[in-house]
């Protein structure tokens, strides 16, 4: 049996604007991951199986909107294979889903890994990248490509749409505690609904987003360069402007707010917003009081990581 794994990602500046070609920055987080293993079964059909969302079928009865499938095939195709080898492929993740952490694409990329893994072949990471964007069409529908790229490279990275992705390198480790509101947020609605309003006033958006790329580029040298408190403030000044591209919530701010009272140094939501995560950048000491301040606001999960 081969096994293969993926981990959840956080957007630390930049979601949304990122659709409209502005740069976001993304990381990977380790303590949440998407596992997938492949096992050969000797006269039987290829079978896809991933028990958490209800699927367990032959891969050659998938329908071709079913993501997973997508991947298998693709990357089958990739492997050269003619027709499905008669292998069972499952795949698991303790990513929440619909919690902007990432989970169909770490899930995509697991079982894309598990697969090269088992044929003995190496997988490109511009290949991987490219596999998981496939599936994450069929998620998010137009996709920027930020969580199948950092999920892909497993580093933090610079991304700008339709570009190379450049990896950052911290100058000095931050901590980020990551709330999960517990309200599933899709992606696609929210991108549908800030769609909505830059159709309505493009002129306003597009500063917004222009507001947001320009906090990601500073955002970029403070983390090169170690700086705590100015990538905290700049964390506090992307999530105002995603509070006017109407992607924020009550349940999100009591969240945000509680982090800063607690001593956070900046506080956003993270990913498609209206539900899903919201992160909190702190002192390593202080990680503990805020992790409780989230959990007393209403945080359903608490995961604490360094980038
Ligand atoms: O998958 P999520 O919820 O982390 O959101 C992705 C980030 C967006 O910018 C909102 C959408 C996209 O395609 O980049």
């Amino acid at each position: 049996m081969t096994t293969a794994s993926a981990p959840g990602k956080i957007i630390l500046v930049g979601e949304h604007a990122v659709v409209y070609g502005r740069p976001a920055i993304a990381a990977p987080v380790w303590q949440v991951q998407a596992r997938a293993t492949v096992e050969e079964t000797p006269n039987e059909a290829c079978r896809i199986v991933a028990p958490q969302i209800g699927l367990n079928i032959r891969l050659a009865d998938a329908a071709p909107n079913e993501p997973l499938a997508l991947v298998a095939r693709l990357a089958l195709g990739k492997l050269g294979a003619a027709s499905p080898p008669e292998w069972r492929i499952e795949a698991r993740s303790d990513i929440p889903m619909a919690s902007g952490l990432g989970s169909g694409a770490a899930i995509s990329a697991a079982v894309a890994r598990a697969l090269f893994a088992h044929a003995g072949q190496e997988l490109p990471v511009e290949t991987l990248s490219q596999i998981v964007f496939a599936s994450e069409r069929i998620h998010h529908g137009r996709p920027s490509g930020i969580d199948n790229t950092v999920i892909a490279w497993e580093t933090p990275i610079w991304f700008v749409k339709g570009e190379a992705p450049q990896p950052i390198r911290p100058g000095w480790p931050f901590t980020i505690v990551i709330a999960d509101s517990g309200v599933p947020a899709p992606t696609r609605e929210t991108v549908a609904h800030v769609r909505q309003g830059w159709e309505q006033d493009p002129a306003r958006y597009e500063a917004w987003f222009d507001e947001m790329g320009e906090i990601a580029a500073k955002a970029r040298s403070a983390m090169e360069a170690g700086q705590l408190r100015r990538l905290g403030r700049l964390f506090d000044k992307n999530q105002t402007l995603l509070e006017r591209i109407g992607v924020s919530s009550p349940v999100l701010e009591r969240l945000i707010d509680a982090a800063r009272h607690n001593g956070a140094l900046g506080a956003k939501l993270s990913g498609g917003g209206r539900g899903g995560n919201v992160i909190a950048l702190v002192e390593p000491a202080i990680a503990p009081l805020v992790e409780e301040g989230f959990r007393s606001a209403g945080a359903r999960r608490v995961i604490t990581t360094t980038i």
